[in-house]
């Protein structure tokens, strides 16, 4: 809040001269709502992001001495396996003495996909149509009955998704979940810039054109809300992070918790090998030294390239942005204003122009800043990256069609569920194309391959396309 002209004062000396002009040409409730929405920005922020990202020098900046990451091998011998059971049991303590919170950053956009609505809302299943925010609901819940434990679940939103997010969770009744073991917080905003002069852009008259502020928006959210705070007064030490988007993620894997754990780390991370040299993904790996993320747009062809004497990729180790981060480590980093660097967004973005016209660009025209979490890494004291099988946990579900799009997480997931059939000694029929049928395993009556071997009954067989449901039984007769 805060009056007009304090605002219109705000932006004259941050230079926004279009916008102050704008602001004091209307009257009423409507100047109220844009005074109230300039008296909400961080305006020196925005200034110094329009100095660096549109006034400076936009030239790449060298990007350091790029070097193999230390990795946690998936587990080849008996030593491998048991550093692997000793992290897992370790990991399975942090979960039943409560010390671990779940964290779903879901407030993004999904323009790629092009799904209208939250992309949690994504029907990705193929037989019951299980939505993305329902296969993680259920594993949340099959987590929380196997460790026993209260396993409290976070989910980022965005001001933009936010309402529908809720709207989603109270119309599927939170998906079986004590609604006050689901906390939302929203993310910060950032308004989108012009790109040649950095004026704030208005998306009407009366509102400024505000983009989120990127996943790494997630520090500044969870301190802000309180969540933080909340976090650390229950005894929580480690908090697990997971993008919306694929289906196959392990939530909470003990493993990784309790790798991440026992080397007192701050911040770590998941990879699995990359399956080309341009596959588009960010690496995980040393800068100048230090534990980072190179975004595959910065890293050189020939260190993509470069591969062993067995012909595997030198740089093999893709993210998959799952990452373990403790309370202390977010704590320290939003002490103040959040330390994480921004990156610029060259966007289309409509919006008005000062004369009041509605401009529809062809061509991107604004300049949107975007934080990103894996920027924390090098902040992290120690950091480890354990390596994960790709087939076991990750199905990105990115674009409306090809890879990495609803219809190849079917086929990834239909391809793990065999395999766990087939590990549990059923086999699975084939499709026309040769490839599995379609199939469900609801997280609550399996997690793993183990489980589901264990719970089924004997003589279990498969003759179609199945779905199982939280008790096993055939939701599809
Ligand atoms: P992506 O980078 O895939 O972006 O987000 P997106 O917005 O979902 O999709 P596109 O790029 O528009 O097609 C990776 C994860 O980070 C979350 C997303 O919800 C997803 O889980 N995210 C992204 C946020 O929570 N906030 C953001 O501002 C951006």
């Amino acid at each position: 809040m805060g009056s007009v002209a304090t605002a219109i004062d705000a932006l004259t000396a941050a230079g926004q001269q279009d916008l102050a002009k704008a602001l004091d040409q209307l009257d009423g409730p409507s100047q109220q709502h844009l005074a109230d929405q300039v008296n909400a920005l961080d305006l020196e922020l925005v200034g110094e992001l329009i100095n660096e990202f549109v006034k400076g020098d936009q030239s790449d900046k060298p990007l350091g001495e790029v070097t193999e990451a230390e990795t946690i091998p998936l587990p080849a011998d008996d030593a491998g396996r048991s550093n692997e059971k000793a992290a897992r049991e370790a990991g399975e303590t942090l979960l039943r003495d409560g010390k671990v919170a779940a964290f779903l950053l879901a407030g993004g956009q999904g323009s790629r996909l092009g799904f209208d609505g939250p992309k949690g809302d994504y029907p990705y299943a193929p037989i019951t149509g299980r939505t993305l925010f329902a296969q993680h609901a259920a594993k949340i819940a099959a987590t929380r009955t196997r460790y026993g434990c209260d396993l409290p679940w976070y989910i980022m939103t965005s001001p933009q998704n936010d309402e529908a997010t809720k709207a989603i969770f109270t119309a599927a009744d939170h998906f079986g979940l004590d609604p006050a073991s689901v906390t939302f917080v929203v993310q910060g905003t950032l308004p989108a810039v012009d790109a040649e002069t950095g004026a704030i852009l208005r998306a009407t008259p009366d509102t400024i054109s505000l983009a989120a502020d990127g996943h790494g928006g997630l520090f500044t959210a969870l301190r802000k809300s309180g969540a933080l705070e909340e976090m650390s007064a229950a005894g929580i030490s480690t908090i697990f992070s997971f993008q919306v988007d694929n289906p196959k993620v392990r939530i909470c894997r003990p493993e990784f918790l309790g790798y991440h754990h026992l080397a007192g780390a701050e911040m770590s991370n998941t990879a699995v090998r990359k399956v080309s040299p341009g596959e588009k993904m960010g690496l995980v790996a040393k800068i100048d030294g230090t534990t980072a993320m190179v975004e595959y747009t910065d890293l050189p062809d020939e260190l993509a390239e470069m591969r062993n004497d067995d012909g595997s990729l030198t740089y093999w180790a893709g993210s998959i942005a799952v990452h373990c981060i403790d309370v202390d480590f977010a704590l320290r980093l939003t002490e103040g204003r959040l330390q994480l660097p921004f990156h610029r967004a060259h966007k289309k973005i409509t919006h008005l122009r000062a004369d009041g016209e509605v401009v529809t660009p062809t061509e991107p025209n604004a300049i949107k800043f975007e934080a990103f979490l894996f920027d924390a890494l090098p902040m992290a004291s120690v950091s480890i990256t354990m390596e994960s099988a790709r087939d076991d946990e990750f199905s990105p579900i990115k674009n409306a069609e090809g890879s990495n799009s609803g219809e190849s997480a079917r086929e990834l997931m239909n391809e793990l569920y065999s395999r766990w059939f087939e590990a549990a000694g059923v086999s699975v029929p084939a499709a026309a194309d040769g490839k599995p049928v379609n199939l469900e395993i609801d997280p609550r009556f399996a997690l793993d391959a183990d489980e589901l071997a264990a719970k089924l009954p004997a003589g279990f067989t498969l003759d179609g396309p199945t779905a199982l449901g939280p008790d096993g039984n055939k939701l599809n007769g």
